[in-house]
């Protein structure tokens, strides 16, 4: 394969093919804190099992294999970074620009990193499925038809640091009682809106001292949903919630929205090509890359049962039968691909 690191560090591999037309495999290799070891990476090496899986076969197009250096967002609290630079989406600011520049890459040069979508004739990727879907089905492989929407805000509880021993109960403003207060409506919100998920799973408190009363605290939310209307609903109404516990403790609230990601259809016509080898249906509750890929080229997934439904936790798991079962079901997506291809 031709193999090179384009300007927001993703690594990409071309094995060539009788046109210049592409078919894109790709999937993150950057992960969460404290993660398992199959969740991004899996699927960069399912990709590039395929390309041995040829064994020097040509198709009638080119595969490219790209290992996308950051989806999660962790890092800079924006997702999507790698494969965002691909659709031309990508806002190289401050921080991130440094970051390229200090790993020795160009990010004036980010441009050369986008796909001619005209050349794409798809995107698959490879992922485990990260809940408890197949492995409750007793299923190995799934094909992914619908990605659901994604929403995440970091809000900021404004109180007043004061002593934890001399300041009367009546008097406080405290920000981190006003935060708690707030996380457990969001978990409320999620138990009783159907279909709905909906996630706090960060928090910092400042000074963050046993015997300081907190002035300010920071939150995540994180909130999922199949359909657009119902997750925009839920974050209205929990910002709303957040201003009304604000305004009933004297803490000032206030929040910054990092992603407002659509719910995303696959393609129909690679989904069913999947389905001759994978009859098996599913949307999926993870964001993934294909997200970013899907609204300008033809896209498709297909999940690895994750055993447990465990995952972002070192008990991450796949079954080596299940992985080997993907690449026979990606060898046949190809050929069917590669059938049909004119
Ligand atoms: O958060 C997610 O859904 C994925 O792991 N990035
Ligand atoms: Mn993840
Ligand atoms: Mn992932």
């Amino acid at each position: 394969m031709r193999v090179g690191v384009d300007a927001i560090g993703n690594l990409r591999g071309v094995y060539s093919g009788a046109s210049e037309g592409r078919l894109i495999i790709g999937s993150h290799i950057d992960t969460v804190p404290n993660a398992g070891a199959f969740d991004g990476v899996l699927g960069v090496m399912i990709g590039l099992a395929l390309v041995e899986g040829l064994a020097g076969q040509r198709l009638p197009f080119e595969i490219e294999v790209i290992a996308f250096s950051e989806e999660e967002g962790v890092r800079f609290r924006k997702p999507f970074l790698g494969s965002l630079a691909l659709v031309g989406g990508l806002q190289m600011d401050g921080e991130i620009a440094q970051a390229v520049r200090d790993f020795g890459l160009d990010p004036e040069l980010i441009g050369e990193a986008r796909i001619d979508a005209r050349r794409v004739i798809g995107y698959l990727e490879f992922h485990i499925e990260q809940g408890p879907v197949l492995d409750e089905a007793d299923l190995p492989l799934g094909v992914v038809e619908a990605i659901v929407g994604q929403s995440r805000f970091g809000l900021t509880f404004s109180g007043a640091a004061n002593h934890a021993g001399t300041t009367p109960m009546g008097r406080r403003r405290d920000a981190l009682a006003a935060a708690a207060e707030w996380v457990v409506a969001v978990e409320a919100e999620g138990l009783h809106v159907d279909g709905l998920v909906a996630s706090v799973g960060s928090i910092q408190a400042f000074p963050n001292a046993g015997n300081v009363i907190a002035g300010e605290v920071q939150v995540s939310l994180d909130v999922r949903h199949r359909a657009d209307e119902v997750r925009l609903a839920a974050v209205k109404s929990l910002l709303d919630k957040a201003v009304e516990i604000g305004e009933r403790r004297g803490v000032g609230v206030a929040w910054d929205e990092r992603l407002n990601q659509p719910a995303t259809q696959m393609d129909a016509g690679l989904v069913s090509l999947a389905e001759r080898s994978v009859p098996f249906k599913m949307v999926s509750g993870a964001g993934h890359d294909a997200m970013i890929l899907a609204p300008v080229v033809p896209s498709v997934m297909l999940f690895v049962r994750s055993p447990g439904g465990v995952s972002h936790h070192p008990d991450e798991s796949v079954r080596a039968e299940d992985v080997a079962a993907a690449i026979r079901a990606g060898l046949a997506l190809l050929n069917e691909i590669a059938k049909r291809y004119n």
